[in-house]
């Protein structure tokens, strides 16, 4: 069970962005996709629910080619895969555990009590059930991501696309959503993309990477694949921090 890019070009009119992504993330495993700003990251990751439609080249989930797939025949497969925009879209007027509950509601008809109850659970395994009766506005942007992980997980997914997740968070907290992304994977055998320029998240829980250049996957490969290349273009991305390669925090 995956979800498999095969050779997906994008053009906006006159404009090309993607130039040939082939990449592949399985169940239970987790993908980061690399490259610098603009490079089409997320223009990437929207074709797979479908919010954008690829100019040539597939795009399976689970087996299925998304190719002309009309609004409602989506629909299953926006279920299957939930995404994590980089900025949370919490509802600023519903409470903390009114988020969760939301989707239970609305998509798995759970009455009021069992929805309260699943959306408890949730924000216990996100670590946000201490703080279910305030509202969005209330708590950080840290803790806000985790409150949007869980509405995330309300719909059971088999995958999660994760469009920054730590970009603007302090490192603690950081840390704190790499752990749960990873518990992810590896608890619940949720299939993980993660947009990211985050060598610490990177280094700290990526099973793949694959680095977007020139509107298409320059390289797909394992952490110690990237850490080992001589390649020029591998080598300044992973240098792009203070964190060298070879100091690699520990997880
Ligand atoms: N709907 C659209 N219509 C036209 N051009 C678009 C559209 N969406 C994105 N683009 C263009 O596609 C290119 C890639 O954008 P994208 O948002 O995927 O970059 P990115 O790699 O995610 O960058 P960042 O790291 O800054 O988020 C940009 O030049 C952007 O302007
Ligand atoms: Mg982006």
């Amino acid at each position: 069970m995956a979800i498999s890019f095969i050779d997906v070009h994008k053009q906006f009119g006159e404009k090309t962005v993607l130039t040939g992504i082939t990449m592949s993330v399985e169940r239970g495993e987790v993908l980061f996709v690399v490259g610098t700003s603009g490079v089409g990251k997320s223009v990437t990751i929207k074709h797979i629910i479908g919010l954008l439609t690829p100019t040539s080249g597939e795009i399976i989930v689970d087996g299925q080619n998304v190719e002309g797939l009309s609004e409602k025949q989506f629909l299953p497969i926006r279920r299957m895969v939930a995404m994590v925009f980089q900025a949370s879209s919490l509802f600023d007027s519903l409470t903390v555990l009114q988020n969760v509950q939301l989707p239970l509601k609305k998509h798995k008809g759970l009455n009021d009590k069992k929805a309260g109850e699943v959306a408890m659970k949730l924000l216990r395994e996100v670590g946000m059930d201490a703080h279910a009766n305030t509202f969005p506005a209330d708590i950080g942007d840290g803790m806000r991501k985790r409150v949007a992980i869980a509405r995330a997980l309300a719909l059971d997914p088999s995958y999660i696309l994760f469009d920054e997740p730590t970009t603007g968070l302090d490192p603690v907290s950081a840390r704190r959503v790499d752990r749960l992304i990873l518990s992810l994977a590896r608890d619940r055998n949720v299939g993980c993309i993660v947009v990211s320029h985050d060598l610490q998240a990177i280094f700290g829980i990526a099973d793949k990477i694959a680095m977007v250049y020139q509107g298409r996957i320059y390289r797909e490969g394992t952490m110690e694949e990237f850490r080992n290349s001589s390649d020029p273009v591998l080598r300044q991305f992973l240098s792009g921090s203070s964190h060298g390669p070879m100091e690699t925090p520990g997880f």
